[in-house]
C-alpha cells in the first residue's frame, strides 16, 4: 500500500491536510510528522512548512521518498519546478518532476478566476487588491489575533511577508511571478496591493481585468460556472459563507463604465482548503494515480 506523509502535522496547513486526504477513496496510508520526528521512506512527502524547513527538508528526503509535495514558496519559482493547480495546468507534472509545488493562496483564487477566460480572452493587464485572512500567516498569528489587543482586531494591514528593497512585498511578487507561471503567460501584467485583515479564515481580491476586446459580462459568467470548483454568485458572498467550503466563488462582475475591455470583480475562498490543504489534496491524487 502505498504511503503519503504530511510533514508539519501541527500546523494550520498540516491539520487541514489530514482531513483533506481522508476524502481520498482509494487505499493508502497516511503518516504524519511534527518538528522532531524522522521520515522514513515513504511514497509522496507532503511538507506543510514555512520556506526555510521545505528549504533543508527537501532535499534531505528528497532520496527516501518517490515525490515531495511543497506547501511553502521556497521552490515555486525554480523552473524545474511545476507550479501546480489541478484544475488548471495538471500537466506540468511529468515523469521528471518529483517536487511539484502548490501555489500561493491569493494567487490561486487569482488564476482560477482567470484561467477559464484565457482561451477567449488576451488580458493585457491585471490588477487586484487583496483581503487577506488571519489563518493564512500560520497558527501563530491566529493565536496572537485570538490575544485581546492584537493589533489585527478591527485592522486592516497593508504588509505581508517581508518588505523588498523596491518597496514590494514578497506576497505582492509571488502574486506577479506565480501567476504567470500557473497561466503560462510570462508577459502578464499583474499589479497589487496584498492587505491583512482581521477576518479569521477565507482570502478574498477586488480584481481589474484589462483585455484586448470588449468582455461578454454573460460569457464570462457561464465560463466561470463550467469550470470546476469555480461559481459566480449573482449576490454578494463573504468569508463568512465561504469558509469551509471548496468552491472559490465571484461576485459583483462588472463592465467599467468608460471601457468595455475592462471588468472588475471580488472574489472569496478558503485559503486554507482551495489556497492550500485542498489544492495538495487534488496533486496528491493525481500523484496515486501515477504511481498505481
Ligand atoms: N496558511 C495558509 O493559508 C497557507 C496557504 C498556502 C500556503 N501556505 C504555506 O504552507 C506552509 C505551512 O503554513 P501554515 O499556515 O500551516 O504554518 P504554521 O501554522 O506555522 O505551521 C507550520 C508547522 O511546521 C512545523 N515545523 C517546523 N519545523 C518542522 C520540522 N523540522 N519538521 C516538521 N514540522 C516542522 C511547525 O511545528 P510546531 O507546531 O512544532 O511549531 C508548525 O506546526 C507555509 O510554507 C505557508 O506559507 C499556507
Amino acid at each position: 500500500m502505498h504511503t503519503v506523509g504530511i510533514i508539519g502535522i501541527n500546523g494550520m496547513v498540516g491539520q487541514k491536510m489530514k482531513a483533506e486526504l481522508q476524502k481520498i477513496k482509494k487505499p493508502f496510508e497516511i503518516k504524519t510528522f511534527g518538528r522532531n520526528d524522522q521520515i522514513p521512506p515513504i511514497d509522496i512527502a507532503v511538507l506543510c512548512t514555512d520556506d526555510p524547513i521545505s528549504r533543508k527538508l527537501a532535499p534531505e528526503i528528497k532520496g527516501r521518498v518517490k515525490f515531495i509535495v511543497d506547501m511553502s514558496s521556497e521552490f515555486r519559482m525554480a523552473p524545474e519546478v511545476p507550479l501546480v493547480i489541478p484544475e488548471i495546468n495538471p500537466h506540468a507534472i511529468t515523469t521528471n518532476t518529483p517536487l511539484i509545488a502548490s501555489p500561493n493562496c491569493t494567487t490561486t483564487g487569482l488564476v482560477m478566476s482567470l484561467a477559464p477566460l484565457k482561451p477567449f480572452y488576451h488580458f493585457t493587464e491585471v490588477f487586484f487588491c487583496s483581503y487577506q485572512a488571519i489563518s493564512g500567516g500560520g497558527k501563530k498569528l491566529l493565536d496572537d489575533f485570538h490575544t485581546p489587543g492584537s493589533y489585527y482586531e478591527k485592522n486592516c494591514v497593508p504588509l505581508i511577508g517581508s518588505l523588498l528593497e523596491n518597496g514590494h512585498t514578497r506576497e505582492e511578487l509571488k502574486g506577479l511571478y506565480e501567476s504567470r507561471k500557473i497561466l503560462e503567460i510570462p508577459d502578464l501584467k499583474v499589479y497589487c496591493h496584498t492587505v491583512r485583515v482581521g477576518v479569521e479564515n477565507c482570502h478574498s481580491l477586488g480584481v481589474t481585468v484589462k483585455a484586448s476586446k470588449n468582455f461578454d459580462l454573460e460569457q464570462v459568467k457561464k465560463l466561470w460556472n463550467n469550470f470546476p470548483h469555480l461559481h459566480y454568485s449573482p449576490s454578494v458572498i463573504t468569508p463568512k459563507e465561504v469558509s469551509g467550503q471548496e468552491t472559490t466563488f465571484i461576485c459583483r462582475l462588472r463592465q467599467d463604465v468608460e471601457d468595455k475591455n475592462v471588468i472588475h470583480y471580488f472574489i472569496t475562498f478558503d485559503n486554507l482548503l482551495k489556497g492550500a490543504a485542498m489544492n495538495g489534496r487534488q496533486i496528491v491524487e493525481l500523484l496515486l494515480e501515477r504511481l498505481a
